[in-house]
């Protein structure tokens, strides 16, 4: 019940996403939260304000006049919020948002607001790229309301790309997290680090290559906490769709093992703290085509020779004082194998993730991890929001610094 007695307000505009917040109500309620909904004319299409009053137990706020004549008091329901969320947030809503416009009831709360406003646009992918909806974005930002990415997926268009709202568990998680009380992030003002994410790209020929499921969500959410923490973040990450240019950190994009080797040898000697969570093909073939290989016989062999391991070499060239944290991948005789890559490849500490775990691993938002020290000393973490546990192991990596 780690939300018991918070007030949680959430704002729903009129996208399709609207259907998921009945779901989100639930899971918050549950955890202990007391709930109240608002939403404008245009959300009522996509979900019922009847639904919504009858799982929170509450009216819904949609207008300053209530239906006995008298004022709905817009001011109240925003000092009744520790949290309010908007979402899902269309861009005419957010744009509204950041222009101070207040024409309707959820605008008008969201201006009297005294607690954190999260917003979470989620529109078709060409809409969430529109430069003036990107701008609208950053000024909530800058304005102080915390903007939370859209996922990619498949859009209520039809088409693929970044603009949907993340699940309802997801959203419950953040939530979660963010009164969770945690400790403040090491302050690592002035350190410098390097992170490795995202699959490897080994090309057989101009058509083909061997690659893995690995989306480099991981080394996002790393690179967004270690950039939370104050320090300047490299992010060396092979082929991906979770890095768009907005990033206000050093993000090198690259494809196979000898790339990322190439890009990790730049900035290893600089870097305080270098954290390797991406999954790196350990074979290339031995020999690239020139053009595409043809079907011929029933069987085709291709000869593999090893890439570098670039934990490995960064082990080995460890300067004093830099803490150096490696990923295991397993799938079985997990601990064992992942005591033995964090003593093989000189790391200071290793964290585990299995394949034989739900929800965890490749592409999931969430992860279930273990980590191993050094000196033994081993911490399991529930499965998480992959943000949440960024933040995890940040603490984790406090003790080295
Ligand atoms: O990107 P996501 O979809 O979020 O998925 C995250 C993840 C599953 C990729 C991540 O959590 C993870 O486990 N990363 C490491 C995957 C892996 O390749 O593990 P490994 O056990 O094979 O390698 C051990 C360590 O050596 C890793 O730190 C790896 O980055 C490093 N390595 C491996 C081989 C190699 N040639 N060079 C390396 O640096």
């Amino acid at each position: 019940m780690a939300l018991r007695g918070k007030h949680i307000l959430i704002g729903i505009t009129g996208g399709i996403a609207a259907y998921k917040i009945p779901l989100l109500v639930r899971l918050l309620i549950k955890e202990g939260a007391e709930v109240r909904v608002m939403m404008t004319e245009a959300a009522a299409q996509f979900v019922s304000p009847f639904t919504l009053a009858t799982l929170t137990g509450a009216p819904v706020g949609m207008d300053f006049r209530r239906p006995d004549g008298t004022w709905n008091n817009h001011v109240a329901w925003a000092h009744w919020a520790d949290l309010i969320l908007m979402a899902p947030l269309t861009a005419n809503t957010l744009a509204k948002i950041v222009n101070g416009q207040a024409d309707n009831f959820p605008l008008a709360v969201l201006m009297s607001a005294e607690c954190p406003v999260w917003l979470s646009p989620s529109m078709d992918l060409e809409m969430y790229r529109y430069p003036a909806v990107r701008d609208n974005m950053a000024k909530a930002a800058s304005y102080g309301m915390r903007v939370i990415p859209a996922e990619e997926g498949e859009l209520a268009s039809g088409l693929k790309g970044q603009g949907r709202m993340p699940e309802p568990e997801h959203l419950f998680e953040l939530i979660r997290q963010h009164f969770q009380n945690r400790p403040p992030l090491p302050d690592l003002t002035g350190k410098k680090v390097l992170i490795t994410a995202g699959p490897t790209y080994e090309h057989l020929d101009p058509v083909r290559f061997i690659g893995n499921h690995s989306s480099g969500k991981t080394g996002k959410a790393l690179a967004e906490a270690f950039r939370d923490a104050g320090a300047e973040v490299s992010l060396i990450i092979g082929p991906n769709h979770v890095v768009d240019g907005s990033e206000d950190y050093e993000v090198v994009p690259v494809t196979s093992a000898n790339d990322m080797f190439e890009e990790v040898k730049k900035r290893l000697d600089n870097s305080h703290i270098a954290v390797f969570a991406a999954a790196v093909a350990d074979y290339q073939p031995a020999e690239v085509k020139d053009n595409k290989i043809k079907k011929a016989d029933e069987r085709l062999t291709i000869e593999l020779v090893r890439n570098p391991d670039i934990l490995a070499y960064a082990g080995r060239h460890k300067k004093p004082g830099q803490v150096i944290v490696g990923f295991a991948l397993e799938t079985d005789r997990e601990l064992e194998n992942a005591k033995e890559k964090l003593a093989r490849k000189n790391a200071d500490m290793i964290v585990l993730n299995s394949l034989r775990d739900p929800g965890a691993g490749f592409a999931t938002d969430t992860n279930k991890i273990t980590v191993i020290h050094r000196d033994g000393n081993t911490r399991s973490y529930p499965l998480k929001d992959k943000k949440a546990l960024a933040y995890d192991i940040l603490h984790e990596l406090e003790k080295h610094l």
